[in-house]
């Protein structure tokens, strides 16, 4: 199956504060909802908890390192390896959704990137890395007007 990350970060790479996320943008959501609706969203542990649920429509994949943790409706993983062969086994689209340690250990192991970029510095402390590396085309781009600005791009590994 295509494994795909999905973020939206600040013109700074910030991804998040804390356990939040330190935007409100009107509409930017539904790019989220729209592309990983009835597919499987891997996540960390941390992502899942400021969450605080799975999302309906989809699989949720957590990872966690400790073996005894569970959550009503998900699936548990210790490795994102494991996450992904669990994943496959789903047979759908499969979204790693965050959150920082995440997609670190994702992007190698991606062919497709969902960025959405804010028009804005947001202060927060964690960072997506500078993207995109020579690795990724540019394939989609699509600008939305809000109450911040933001680009939608989708890369594809060359
Ligand atoms: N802007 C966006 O698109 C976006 C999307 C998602 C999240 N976020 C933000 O990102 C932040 C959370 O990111 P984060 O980096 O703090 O945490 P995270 O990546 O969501 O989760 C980290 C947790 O994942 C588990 N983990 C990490 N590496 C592992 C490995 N190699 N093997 C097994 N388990 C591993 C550990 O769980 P245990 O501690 O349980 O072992 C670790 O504490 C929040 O601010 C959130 O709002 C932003």
């Amino acid at each position: 199956m295509k494994r795909a990350i999905i973020v939206a970060r600040s013109q700074n790479n910030v991804i998040g504060n804390g356990p939040d996320i330190p935007w409100k943008i009107k509409g930017e959501q539904i790019i989220f909802k729209r592309i990983t609706e009835g597919g499987t969203l891997i996540m960390g542990r941390k992502t899942f908890q400021s969450i605080g649920r799975p999302l309906p429509g989809r699989t949720t994949i957590i990872i966690s390192r400790n073996q005894s943790y569970t959550q009503k409706g998900c699936f548990v993983c210790d490795t994102l390896e494991a996450a992904f062969e669990l994943a496959d086994h789903e047979q759908k689209p499969v979204f790693v959704a965050g959150g920082g340690e995440i997609y670190k250990l994702a992007l190698p192991l991606v062919d497709t990137v969902h960025i959405s970029t804010i028009q804005a510095e947001i202060s927060g402390d964690i960072l997506f890395q500078s993207f995109p590396t020579d690795d990724f085309t540019l394939v989609e781009e699509q600008f939305f007007e809000s109450n911040i600005n933001y680009i939608y791009q989708r890369y594809e590994r060359s």
